[in-house]
């Protein structure tokens, strides 16, 4: 079998172009959506993350605004600045990009953003209200992936989903979000016994471990749908590239349906990530949502 490739930038493009016609709709009403971004420190792979979601956003006709930090800021400092973004009216959305440094108490910081501005989905009321099948603020990569997976199935009702990888970011709200539309769902870790055994059983495999190629095709169900999430910066023979956690190669010769690292899951994360700002326009102004753009 080779596996059709789930073009992730392509239908990122599509997600942004509703967008794009949302964020028209609403500047005729005389409203702007607008996107904070905080960025401490300067992990490069941070920068390159924030300096493309700035891009994108202005792109799509929405304000965006850049706070970059000293990595010696303090706590007491940061938790300020959020204060300011929850009161100010041209803010939407806020994205306090991970990790933090080491001296910062990430839940701290997280729960200390006004939840309707929450467009990661990572405050504690957003995770309270995605688990027990509530309106939230859903995390980008589960909700861009989430959106491959019923573009590609429809229904995904009975089917077993593993999820591989149990971050908060990823793992945790991608399996909330397969139960809610009525997968039996796995979470497996690096504890798990025999996970290629427990792979091969998956009729969904959503790959979120973060180690480069450690799934291989004889993880993989004949005609399973396979979600890689990884995206791991490697150098080899001296070139830099990106690569997933899955090996492509081989997942493609026993998959149905697979996400191409790059051009899969990434684009969609920072396209969903759009979508949830306008949402919470939306929501601020008690004005209708797009449709399709949330679970
Ligand atoms: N770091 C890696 N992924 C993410 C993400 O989705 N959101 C934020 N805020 N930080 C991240």
């Amino acid at each position: 079998m080779t596996a059709t490739i789930i073009d992730g930038k392509a239908f990122a493009a599509q997600v942004r172009a509703q967008v794009t016609t949302h964020v028209a709709m609403l500047k005729e009403k005389g409203i702007v959506p607008g996107l904070a971004v905080v960025l401490v420190g300067n992990d490069p792979a941070s920068d390159v993350y924030v300096t493309s979601k700035g891009k994108m956003t202005r792109e799509v006709g929405m304000e965006g605004f850049e706070h970059r930090l000293p990595d010696t800021t303090s706590e007491a400092d940061l938790l300020a600045l959020i204060d300011q973004l929850n009161q100010d009216d041209k803010v939407h959305g806020i994205l306090v990009q991970l990790p933090l440094p080491a001296h910062m108490d990430s839940a701290k910081v997280i729960n200390a953003l006004d939840p309707a501005k929450d467009v990661d989905g990572f405050h504690i009321l957003n995770v309270g209200l995605l688990g027990t099948g509530q309106k939230a603020m859903v995390p980008c990569t589960p909700l861009g992936s989430l959106m491959m997976l019923r573009d590609h199935h429809g229904s995904l009702s009975g089917l077993h989903a593993v999820v591989l990888g149990r971050s908060n970011i990823v793992g945790k709200p991608m399996a909330q979000l397969l139960l809610n539309d009525s997968c039996t769902v796995t979470i497996a870790h690096s504890r798990t016994k025999d996970l290629p055994a427990l792979c091969r059983t998956a009729d969904i495999l959503v790959a979120a471990v973060g180690r480069p190629e450690m799934v291989t095709g004889d993880w993989i169900k004949p005609g399973a749908t396979v979600i890689d999430v990884g995206i791991n910066r490697i150098e080899r023979d001296g070139k830099k590239r990106l690569m997933g956690d899955v090996e492509f190669a081989s997942a493609a010769a026993v998959a149905g349906a697979i996400t191409p690292v790059p051009g899969g899951v990434g684009p969609m994360t920072i396209a969903c990530l759009l979508a949830n700002t306008v949402t919470a326009c939306c929501r601020a102004n008690g004005l209708a949502e797009p449709e399709g753009l949330t679970p």
